[in-house]
């Protein structure tokens, strides 16, 4: 096994996150065949690909809620293949689900703060630390951070509202901030767009390039919205049979064959391509939504 390179291992030409050769197998079903790609530090980086292409299980597989049957994961040079989830969420994994996994019947704020007590959680020195003199600081720092992340995501509205009276768009957006919440240095987010209407799409593209230039945030999303994938985007991994059939810059993958033919059995190639063509320019100022 390979020891950790630490903190100080993250030049320019090192990925922040490394995924080689990663197999999944679920019984006689394989999820994941062979991936492998890089995301940098302060990218975005988006995985496309058609329904069942094994994205989610992905997203599973680095977060660390399911086990590759072979490959490994590196994230900040160390090996993290078997270091379990909530240890890599307080290393720095953050996620949001792509069915919404918040608490319905809490508030936004309460569904935030679980963001961060997940976080402080993870084991029961961390538990004990909390609950010593440094709690009052904890506190307050954790405080702090709800603030700045519900200012930043314009949700201080409905801070008391609970989850359950929310439109779709709103529970996403207290998704990423409970994200957010665990002050991840990869924030993954699995379909962020899903099901939005053009305004809280724009919205959320607009969240998403300021996480990453506001907070230095390195982002890694799942999305099917191609338009916000390429406009977004610095690279971009699609799967296909839980294969990576191409990657590269969007403008590499828009214009590969082989991505166009994945999509084929998918239903939607037509739209997908007018799509991939007219690679809709997301206005990213405010003010600028229809
Ligand atoms: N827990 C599981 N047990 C068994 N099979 C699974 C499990 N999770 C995923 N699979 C299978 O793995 C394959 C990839 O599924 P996955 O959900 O990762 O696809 P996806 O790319 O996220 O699709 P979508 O775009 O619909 O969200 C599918 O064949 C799926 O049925
Ligand atoms: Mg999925």
């Amino acid at each position: 096994m390979e020891t950790t390179l630490a903190h100080g291992a993250n030049s320019a030409a090192q990925p922040l996150l490394q995924v080689d050769s990663v197999t999944l197998a679920f019984g006689g079903v394989r999820a994941l065949s062979g991936v492998g790609f890089g995301v940098q530090p302060g990218s975005i980086t988006a995985v496309i690909g058609p329904n069942g292409a094994g994205k989610t299980s992905l997203f599973n597989t680095i977060s660390g809620f399911y086990r590759p049957t072979s490959g490994s994961i590196r994230f900040r040079g160390q090996d993290i293949t078997r270091i379990p989830a909530p240890q890599r969420a307080k290393m720095g994994l953050g996620r949001s689900f792509q069915n919404i996994a918040l608490f319905r019947g809490m508030t936004v704020l309460d569904n935030i703060k679980l963001g961060r007590h997940a976080h402080l959680k993870t084991n029961v020195f961390d538990a004990l630390f909390y609950m010593g003199r440094a709690r009052r600081e904890e506190a307050e720092l954790r405080r702090d951070i709800e603030e700045r992340i519900i200012d930043f995501l314009e949700i201080d509205h409905i801070r008391h509202a609970p989850v359950s009276a929310l439109s779709y768009g709103l529970q996403k957006r207290v998704e990423m901030a409970r994200a957010l919440a665990m002050q991840p240095e990869i924030l993954m987010l699995d379909e962020p767009v899903a099901g939005m209407n053009r305004e809280e799409t724009e919205d959320m593209a607009r969240f998403i390039l300021d996480v990453r230039a506001e907070w230095g945030v390195t982002v890694l999303m799942v999305e099917h919205d191609m338009g916000m994938v390429m406009d977004l985007s610095d690279h971009v991994v699609v799967l296909n049979f839980g294969q990576v059939i191409s990657q590269g810059v969007p403008a590499v993958v828009q214009a590969d064959p082989e991505v166009n033919r994945a999509y084929l059995g998918s239903g939607n190639v037509d739209e997908l391509r007018a799509k991939l063509r007219a690679a809709a320019r997301i206005p990213t100022s405010a003010g600028a939504a229809a």
